[in-house]
């Protein structure tokens, strides 16, 4: 695809109408144009959804041309979400073999051949290493390496654009994953630019701030899309920051009986039910310190969000794999006396209600595969100053 000749026009998706959505676009139908892309650490498709929407937006369809993922259940629900594409269940590793600037492998070779030409490589390594919510092994974690199997996969594959997000502690990593990575691929002659991004400033209705690595052809482009992404700028002609109700208010008086599916909250237990009710009966969002269990209490405490009621009016605080239980975040509904279900916890991660999930039906998996997935519109509102950008027309 040259990215320069899209129909771009102001055609940006009503973002809500999108979330609610119920059937799905014809987004890989094969019969248009399509953006070619690759995703690495694919998980359930968070990443290549948002692509498709901005390709979509400008007349495009998306040629998912690799997506690869160890988890079985995360590749499954990325098939049948986009069953045109080519996902693997397997190590990336084994995608991108080669160490950085060697010549390619054999496997290399290979996977070049079968992606073919790419416009964009998409990516979110694992990141528990870096995780500030992890600190026995954050840093120096093994894992944070597989972070630069995204800048092998750039040399492989001379995508248009490379998009890799993960948490902002990734910058500290003692192995410096970050700075070689843009060391590598700057030597490609691409534009790189990194920084932390509060995803409420890309059309997310969360405070959940992470990392992003852009690296672009044109020159300044990519400096210029993380810039309009850390001010909110790219943000500007929607109302921002989105809140919780913006996501989530039509779902009310929905939820199922607990611990049943996908719409019903997690079972909670005697201690935590009465806990949900001391912050109702109060009309309060934060627990107080003699309300939560002995090993919360001491102050000043890093817990406060944890055993916390959302507010209505305001984005939420980070999803994480915890939403189902009120001891892991804040995930107690703003209205209703109980947790989130995992139906409220997609919608805050901005999948939209046509993305299925049904292809698994463990609660585990559920909260794993959206608890962990780079929410949709961060990729979106990404993609889509990215394919304005490369049609000369963005702005500053
Ligand atoms: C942060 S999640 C990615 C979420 C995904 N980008 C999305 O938007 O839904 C990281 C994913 O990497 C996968 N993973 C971790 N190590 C891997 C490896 N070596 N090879 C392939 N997948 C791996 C995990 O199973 C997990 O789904």
């Amino acid at each position: 695809m040259d990215v320069t000749s899209s129909p771009l026009g102001a055609r940006c998706t009503d973002d809500r109408r999108w979330l609610k959505r119920k059937t799905r676009p014809r987004y890989a139908d094969g019969q248009t144009e399509s953006l070619r892309v690759v995703d690495l650490f694919a998980g359930c498709g968070g990443m290549t959804l948002g692509m498709a929407q901005a390709a979509h937006e400008v007349g495009l369809g998306i040629d998912v041309r690799l997506a690869v993922d160890f988890e079985r259940d995360a590749a499954e629900v990325f098939e049948a979400n986009f069953p045109h594409a080519r996902v693997e269940c397997g190590r990336v590793e084994e995608f991108f073999s080669g160490g950085l600037g060697t010549a390619l492998s054999a496997a290399e070779r290979e996977t070049r051949r079968r992606a073919g030409r790419v416009d964009a490589l998409i990516g979110g390594p694992p990141c528990q290493g870096n995780s500030d919510l992890n600190n026995h092994t954050r840093r120096g974690d093994p894992r944070n390496q597989l972070y630069l199997r995204m800048a092998r996969a750039a040399q492989v594959l001379r995508p248009n654009v490379v998009i890799i997000e993960n948490v902002p502690a990734v910058v500290h990593d003692r192995g410096r994953v970050v700075e070689l990575a843009m060391e590598r691929i700057e030597e490609l002659d691409y534009c790189v630019a990194q920084g932390t991004v509060d995803l409420s400033n890309l059309g997310v209705p969360q405070r959940r701030r992470r990392h992003f690595l852009i690296a672009t052809r044109h020159a300044g482009l990519a400096t210029s899309i993380l810039s309009g992404a850390r001010s909110g700028r790219l943000m500007r002609r929607t109302r921002h920051p989105r809140t919780v109700a913006w996501a989530i208010e039509d779902l009310l008086g929905r939820s199922d009986p607990p611990g049943t599916g996908f719409d019903s909250p997690g079972r909670a237990s005697t201690a935590n039910q009465r806990r949900i009710d001391w912050l109702f009966e109060r009309d309060v969002h934060v627990l107080d310190d003699s309300e939560r269990p002995p090993c919360h209490r001491d102050k000043p405490h890093s817990y406060r969000s944890v055993y916390g009621r959302m507010r209505w009016d305001k984005p939420a605080q980070t999803i994480t794999t915890g939403f189902g239980s009120m001891g892991q975040g804040c995930f107690v509904h703003p209205r209703e006396r109980r947790t989130i279900t995992p139906h409220e916890a997609a919608r805050l991660q901005t999948f939209p209600d046509f993305f299925s999930f049904a292809s698994e039906s463990r609660r585990t998996a559920w909260a794993r595969l959206v608890g962990n997935a780079v929410p949709p519109f961060a990729t979106l509102s990404i993609a889509r100053a990215w394919l304005r950008g490369a049609c000369g027309e963005i702005d500053d």
